[in-house]
C-alpha cells in the first residue's frame, strides 16, 4: 500500500465504509441522495472505472465490493478528487457479502469489469462467473435487474456466455462496448497485448 493510499483510508474510510454487519438494505445506504438505482460493482480494483462512472451518474448509488485494501485506498483518492458522494465501499469477499448480508431482490444492477481470468486450467475453478455464483446474482437482483460484464480474456468470455446460457433466470448476451464504461489503464494494457475485449449485458427475467 502506498503512503497516499494509507492516508486516504485513514482520513476518509469512515465516509465510504459499509461495515459488514447484519442485513444491508441497499435502499437505505444513501439517505440524503435517494438514488434512482443502486448498483453493486464486484472487484473495483484501483477504482478507475468505479470513480468515473459514479461521478458521471450522480443520481445513482454505487457500492464497490473489493477485497484488496490498497485498491480501496486508490479508489478513495480518485473519488475524493472527483468529489463523488454517491459511492459506498465494502471491504470483503463478494460471496460473503451477497450470501450473508444482502436481501433477495434488492439490487438494481451488478458491474463486473475484468474479473480475474485465472487462465491456467487448474485455476478455472476459481473464476467468479460460474453457474452457482450466477444463481446468487439472480437471487439478489430485482426483477429486470442487470449484470454488465467486461473481460479481455476470450476463453473466459466463452465460459461466461456458456454459463449464462445455462441459467433460466437471465436473458441477454454480448453487446457493443457501452459508451458509459470508461477505458481504464488495465483495459488499455490488455488492448496493447492485442486482447479482444468482450462486453455482456444480461437482464434478470421478470
Ligand atoms: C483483474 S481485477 C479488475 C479490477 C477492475 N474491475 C478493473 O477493471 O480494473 C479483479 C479485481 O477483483 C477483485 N476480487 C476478486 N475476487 C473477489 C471477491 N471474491 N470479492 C471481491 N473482490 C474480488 C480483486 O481483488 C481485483 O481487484
Amino acid at each position: 500500500m502506498t503512503k497516499a493510499q494509507s492516508e486516504a483510508l485513514g482520513e476518509h474510510w469512515n465516509k465510504f465504509e459499509i461495515p459488514l454487519q447484519g442485513i444491508i438494505n441497499p435502499k437505505e445506504l444513501f439517505p440524503s441522495l435517494k438514488p434512482k438505482e443502486v448498483v453493486f460493482e464486484i472487484g473495483s480494483g484501483m477504482g478507475e472505472a468505479t470513480s468515473q462512472i459514479a461521478a458521471n451518474n450522480p443520481d445513482t448509488g454505487y457500492v464497490a465490493v473489493e477485497v484488496h485494501r490498497p485498491g480501496i485506498g486508490a479508489l478513495i483518492i480518485r473519488a475524493e478528487n472527483l468529489g463523488v458522494r454517491n459511492l459506498k465501499i465494502i471491504n470483503a469477499d463478494i460471496y460473503e457479502v451477497l450470501t450473508r448480508h444482502i436481501e433477495d431482490q434488492s439490487i438494481d444492477a451488478f458491474h463486473i469489469f475484468f474479473p480475474d481470468p485465472w487462465p491456467k486450467r487448474k485455476q478455472h475453478k476459481r473464476r467468479l462467473l460460474q453457474p452457482g455464483f450466477i444463481e446468487i446474482l439472480a437471487k439478489k437482483l430485482k426483477p429486470n435487474g442487470r449484470v454488465n460484464i467486461a473481460t479481455d480474456w476470450y476463453p473466459y468470455a466463452q465460459e461466461i456466455e456458456k454459463n449464462f446460457a445455462l441459467s433460466k433466470d437471465f436473458s441477454g448476451g454480448v453487446i457493443e462496448r457501452p459508451t458509459w464504461r470508461p477505458l481504464t489503464k488495465f483495459e488499455s494494457k490488455g488492448i496493447n497485448k492485442e486482447h479482444v475485449v468482450t462486453d455482456f449485458e444480461y437482464r434478470k427475467k421478470a
